[in-house]
């Protein structure tokens, strides 16, 4: 069985980020044949046009990099103000360029995220799939996972305690395979 390989990208910087935690659990409750890499995003600096220009900065150029070896790329995204953190908004439009050839293009990407509020990033992630339209990135439908309520899903040290979640991020994932597979060349 050919092994799939996901980059999971956290929206999050801090170390006890619920989507960091999120993010983790998930390269733990992975189907056999799916293995999830991290990025951590702190090495990406803020977009510039005039750095792109003078070449990609060393954060950069791994991102993108990572997401073009990958066959597909988990956003584990917070949500900030109705929408995607900045964290992960820079990521992608980074990834994004240049606009013919971008690591994005074309790419399966997945969309989950947590919140300790009652929508658990709803409006995040409505915000990243958007945004998946221009790249050209072929994001997953269904299921969706929504981690409300997330500070009481994680004990202190970011381990995922609900079983519920866990059976429900464990049944997205391998759908996720299963939607990778669909774009990968036998
Ligand atoms: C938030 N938070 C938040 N939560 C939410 O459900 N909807 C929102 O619109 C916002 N807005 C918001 C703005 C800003 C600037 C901050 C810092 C936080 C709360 C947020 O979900 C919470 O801090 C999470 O714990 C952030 O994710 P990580 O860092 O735990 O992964």
């Amino acid at each position: 069985m050919t092994t799939l390989r996901v980059l999971g990208l956290a929206g999050s910087l801090r170390t006890a980020s619920l989507n960091r935690a999120l993010l983790r659990a998930a390269q733990g409750l992975a189907p056999a044949g799916l293995v999830i890499e991290a990025f951590d995003l702190i090495s990406v600096p803020l977009y510039n046009g005039d750095v792109e220009a003078a070449g990609d900065p060393a954060g950069v150029a791994a991102l993108k990099g990572a997401i073009a070896a990958a066959d597909g790329v988990l956003f584990v995204t917070p949500e900030y103000n109705h929408g995607v953190p900045a964290v992960m908004k820079n990521a992608l439009d980074w990834a994004s360029r240049p606009p013919r050839g971008a690591a994005l293009d074309a790419k399966p990407v997945g969309i989950i995220g947590a919140s300790p509020g009652q929508t658990g990033s709803a409006r995040g992630q409505s915000q990243l799939r958007q945004a998946f339209e221009f790249t050209n990135s072929y994001a997953m439908p269904q299921p969706e996972l929504l981690v409300f309520r997330a500070h009481e899903k994680f004990d202190a040290e970011g381990n995922l305690t609900d079983e519920a979640t866990a059976k429900y991020l464990a049944r997205y994932l391998e759908a996720f395979a299963a939607w990778i597979a669909r774009f990968k060349a036998p």
